[in-house]
């Protein structure tokens, strides 16, 4: 059963990722820098700086990618992160952002915050000590400060409001979460999960225009909506 789950997810993220790689075609070039939030199926490493046995730093990992190296990423090689980044036409690997030797260029074109066995539901993480997405969001916040005490604000504010964002994760919550005796999730508290984050994530755009925000909203719910009640 768990085999069957990992397979859906990876067929589903697969499916994601043509759609997401059709699309980000017509960015390329176009963004400054590309942010990657969510869990092993997009972290590219965070969970090297985590206690947590979640983890991609050992082989087989890493077997196919530039001198065998098990980067932490939840592959045999490159990463689902690393694929938008590089249909993006940003750069080629989307480096963790934990990883202390990350010099400016490489922030200022984006890293992935994602978190192996993260989720959209706040019990997810804990099962695993993976990063919450309140903790991945407050990194971007920390992020923000990092690169705007070493470009100009005009650059700063180009990068967060013109950059390609990613939220890529659910699956935890479906086959770690989902199961567990006393809890349930309805098509109605799922999309509230989703909602909440999307509504955080907003805030941490700067300035939003307050009819800008109640479009948003909208379009999160009914975007969410569609995506749980679709069979
Ligand atoms: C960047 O720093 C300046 C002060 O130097 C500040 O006015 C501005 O709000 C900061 N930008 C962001 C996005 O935090």
């Amino acid at each position: 059963m768990a085999t069957l789950h990992v397979l859906l997810a990876c067929i589903l993220a697969l499916l994601v990722c043509s759609a997401a790689a059709a699309a980000a075609e017509s960015y390329s070039n176009k963004v400054p820098a590309v942010f990657v939030f969510g869990d092993s199926l997009v972290d590219t490493g965070n969970n090297n700086y985590v206690a947590t046995i979640a983890k991609g730093n050992f082989p087989p990992y890493g077997r196919d990618f530039p001198g065998g190296k098990a980067t932490g990423r939840f592959s045999n090689a490159k990463g689902v992160a690393d694929y938008i980044a590089e249909v993006f036409g940003v750069k080629q690997l989307l480096p963790p952002y934990l990883d202390p030797s990350l010099d400016l260029p490489e922030l200022l074109t984006g890293v992935c915050f994602a978190s192996a066995g993260s989720g959209y539901d706040p019990r997810t993480p804990q099962k695993m000590n993976a990063i919450p997405m309140t903790t991945q969001l407050n990194m971007f916040k920390e992020y923000i400060k990092k690169i705007n005490a070493s470009v100009s604000p005009e650059r700063t504010q180009e990068i967060i409001s013109q950059s390609a964002y990613v939220i890529f994760m659910g699956s935890n919550d479906l086959t770690n979460t989902y199961p567990t005796v006393n809890y349930r999730y309805t098509e109605e508290s799922y999309t509230d999960l989703m909602i909440s984050l999307a509504l955080d994530f907003h805030k941490v755009r700067p300035e939003p225009e307050p009819d800008q925000n109640t479009e948003f909203v909208a379009k999160s719910i009914s975007l969410a909506r569609n995506y749980i009640s679709s069979p």
